[in-house]
């Protein structure tokens, strides 16, 4: 008994909410615990050290993660040795760090957005002290380089750009817990993504809040549509796609540079929020449904076949069934390849949580359901247009439902399942799709 218990310190888990970037703070953590000698466990388990990487976007990302925790109790019952550790978003949260030490007393490992870089120093001092240790930095730090990475995937993989963000819509809580904008150097930028080129990977998703204001304080200041061209001319890699664009910062520039660059892939990520005027100054979101929607004609104009998705909040404060059809119709007039949809969650010490005029729970869960169909509606019909048709497919894994198929996604997005001979992961294959699924596509690789 004793044995196992030992090996399985060797083991740890990491569980993660929320957003891209968290996901890649995730593969950070992965990667130094991995360089220590650790490996890792998707069996809470068999783990010797459980870590939990939270988002505190939402209120549902944030109960997700409370009761996560009231489940590893017996664990630890069973394994006092079991080190629980839990970092991200919600850590960076006034007063949160406290109120989970004294709900669950047996965290070990409490540390925030900015200094997660040191978990492993934080995991040696617990193991030789036998400390408990809440760290959590309130400002951003210098950015931190060539931390070790255990990416999820062999082919396609995510690069941060930028940290932080500026931009403060009053729902949103992230420029509080993420901090300000602050670019990495394109080198470093450029290095990174030659070496993912060097180890076989195809596919880069540069990453941050707001990757349209990347460079700006860099000690030479580069635009990103200038990181994009740079990025573009990088030996052996296949594509390139990015998110988030605010659509106030996302300029004709680099509508240009995805037009005239081969591996800029056609498809943009552009939060709209909401399709109201009103709600939309509210929100702070700095543009007006008409120019977001000669943005959106824009880019339909100018880049064929592109695919756009967004983010759309239902039920901000004040919001009235009127603005919330404008939202409806907006989703109708754009035809969204794909959206995400929240209703929209009181978030502490955020200039909406203090307004006046919520929306009744009521009214928000029947916006959502409307909202969630009219997405569907357009989602179903954009994917539907792709039946018979040839779709170039980077090839990703297998199936997830099929492991006689393969799996990719086209330049713009869409998943394809597809049957195919001689043909390996990493290779990008030219298919022809026998059934345009509602949220998929299905194909047959062709010579
Ligand atoms: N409530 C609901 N959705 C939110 N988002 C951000 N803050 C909130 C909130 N308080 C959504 C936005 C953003 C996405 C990442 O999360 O749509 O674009
Ligand atoms: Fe939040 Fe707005 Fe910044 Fe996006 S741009 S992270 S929604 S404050």
């Amino acid at each position: 008994m004793v044995n196992e218990i030992n090996n399985n310190l060797l083991k740890y888990y990491i569980e993660t909410w929320g957003c891209q970037m968290n996901e890649e703070d995730s593969e950070k953590l992965s990667g130094m615990l991995k360089r220590i000698g650790y490996t890792r466990t998707e069996d809470k388990n068999e783990a010797g050290i459980i870590l939990f990487n939270t988002c505190c976007v939402r209120e549902n990302a944030e109960n997700k993660v409370f009761g996560n925790l009231g489940q590893l109790k017996k664990l630890k019952e069973k394994n006092p040795d079991l080190i629980i550790g839990i970092c991200g978003c919600m850590m960076q949260q006034e007063g949160m760090a406290d109120k989970i030490l004294k709900q669950f007393p047996y965290v070990n490992i409490i540390f925030g957005t900015h200094n997660a870089y040191k978990f492993p120093e934080y995991l040696n001092r617990v193991k030789t002290e036998g400390v408990q240790i809440k760290e959590i930095f309130n400002k951003e730090e210098e950015i931190v380089e060539g931390l070790p990475i255990d990416r999820q995937s062999d082919v396609k993989a995510f690069v941060t750009i930028m940290y932080g963000c500026n931009n403060f819509c009053t729902y949103c809580i992230v420029p509080f817990v993420r901090g300000r904008e602050r670019s990495r150097k394109p080198e470093d930028i450029i290095n990174e993504i030659k070496d993912l080129v060097s180890k076989g990977y195809k596919e880069v998703t540069l990453l941050g809040q707001n990757v349209n204001s990347y460079g700006k304080g860099l000690e030479n200041e580069v635009s990103f549509a200038e990181l994009l061209r740079m990025i573009n001319e990088i030996d052996g890699l296949e594509r390139v796609r990015f998110m988030t664009s605010h659509p106030k910062d996302l300029n004709e520039d680099v509508i240009k540079a995805i037009k005239e660059c081969g591996k800029l892939c056609e498809q943009i990520h552009l939060p709209v929020q909401s399709g109201s005027d009103r709600i939309l100054k509210k929100m702070n979101r700095h543009y007006t449904r008409e120019y977001y929607m000669s943005l959106v004609n824009k880019i339909k104009q100018e880049i064929p076949d592109v695919s756009i998705t967004t983010d759309i909040i239902v039920g901000f404060p004040g919001e009235t069934e009127e603005d919330f059809l404008d939202t409806l119709n907006l989703v109708k007039e754009v035809q969204y390849d794909s959206a995400f949809t929240f209703i929209y969650s009181r978030r502490n010490n955020t200039p909406a949580d203090m307004m006046l005029n919520q929306v009744s729970e009521e009214d928000k869960h029947d916006r959502f359901n409307r909202l969630v169909e009219a997405v569907n509606n357009s989602v179903i019909s954009k994917n539907k247009a792709y039946d018979g048709k040839v779709v170039e497919v980077l090839v990703e894994g297998t199936s997830k439902n099929d492991e006689t198929k393969l799996s990719g996604r086209t330049r713009n997005g869409r998943l394809v399942n597809f049957s195919a001979e001689g043909v390996n992961i990493g290779d990008i294959v030219n298919v022809k799709i026998t059934k345009a699924q509602n949220f998929s596509l299905v194909g047959e690789a062709i010579k």
